[in-house]
């Protein structure tokens, strides 16, 4: 059994440290995507404060389609160049959206979302899909977390290796 450690880390940098190698240890020795996918989402639920969503959504080879996640029942399907999402897919890079109000084309899935980051997950030029954490505080995210997720990630690819 897999007991997540409550992390008592002492800024975020340090906390991050502290889930990248619970991810690690948790996706260790499988490689499934969708095994995988699942036990991401559910180990950063109970890990991340502050949180409405968090989950994953998975290139099909023409748009995004939602994948393993925790929270609310979520749209299925987003283009690519489309909301949050859609966006970090098409240009490769991560979105930090301290209010999800002002990014144009913002998808609402969960009313209660009021920041938002998107990762964008690549195994090598391969776009896999995205990784989605919703918040409903106000710029809940910063670039602590960018650089945190953005490596959170980095061990979810590598477990598809
Ligand atoms: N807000 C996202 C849609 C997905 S939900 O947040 C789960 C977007 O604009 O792409």
């Amino acid at each position: 059994m897999f007991a997540a450690a409550r992390i008592e880390a002492d800024g975020k940098s340090a906390f991050y440290d502290e889930l990248v190698q619970q991810a690690r240890g948790l996706l260790h020795g499988e490689t499934n995507l969708v095994a995988n996918a699942a036990n991401f989402a559910a180990l950063a639920w109970h890990a991340l404060p502050d949180i409405n969503w968090c989950g994953f959504y998975l290139f099909d080879g023409s748009e995004l389609v939602v994948g393993p996640f925790q929270g609310k029942p979520a749209c299925v399907r987003i283009a690519l160049g489309k909301g949050v999402c859609g966006t970090a897919a098409s240009t490769r890079e991560t979105q930090l959206v301290r209010d999800v109000d002002a990014f144009d084309g913002h998808i609402a899935c969960d009313g209660a979302s009021r920041s938002e980051i998107v990762v964008p997950l690549l195994l090598g030029e391969r776009l896999v899909g995205v990784w989605d954490v919703d918040s409903p505080s106000l710029a809940r995210f910063d670039d602590d977390d960018r650089r945190g997720m953005e490596r959170l990630c980095a061990a979810f690819i590598e477990s598809l290796r």
